[in-house]
């Protein structure tokens, strides 16, 4: 029939103008409404330090702070962002006296990571964590990074690496 050779369009769908603060910067970008954070960061700001690693939710790799909590960057439309703050791996800053944000150092001193992939998510959780709680028992760290799954470490260096930036961190 006279449709048979006809590639299937598409239509494209409506752009929607989003700003949000990213690491205390404003960005604005026109984006499909169905746009992922984690994709706007990637892809629109090239933010790649937060990862993806799961399309189920479940392995925290895309952990960031929006609006002071830590949430998975995959589970939020960036429409849901739209004028809220945004902070990833790459906006923290370091401590005083110190090289890294003391949390990323901690997880230098003992060490925390191998291949690295699921500490961006790891370290925006631990941040996340000791903003709440500035002396977390092993327990607790460990009940707070349940949603971030890491394959090569066993968890413990990771827990220790937590326990490190608690004991030296200026607030507690
Ligand atoms: Fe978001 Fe795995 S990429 S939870
Ligand atoms: Fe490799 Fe955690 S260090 S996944």
């Amino acid at each position: 029939n006279e449709w048979s050779h006809d590639t299937p369009v598409i239509p494209s769908a409506p752009m929607t103008e989003v700003t949000i603060r990213v690491n205390e910067e404003t960005t604005t970008r026109d984006i499909e409404p169905r746009t992922l954070l984690v994709t706007y960061l990637r892809d629109e700001l090239d933010l790649t330090g937060t990862h993806i690693g799961c399309d189920t939710t479940s392995c925290g790799a895309c952990t960031v702070h929006l609006d002071g909590d830590a949430v998975k960057s995959c589970t939020v439309l960036a429409v849901q962002a739209d004028g809220g703050e945004v902070t990833t791996i790459e906006g923290l800053r370091p401590t005083d006296g110190m090289d890294f944000h003391v949390v990323q150092q901690g997880f230098h001193e003992c060490h925390g990571l191998q291949c690295g992939y699921c500490t961006p998510g790891m370290i925006m959780a631990s941040v996340s964590l000791l903003e709440e709680n500035n002396d977390p028992s092993e327990q607790e760290i460990r009940e707070a990074l349940e949603g971030n799954l890491c394959r090569c470490t066993g968890y413990q260096m990771i827990v220790d690496s937590v326990r490190w930036a608690a004991e030296h961190s200026p607030t507690s």
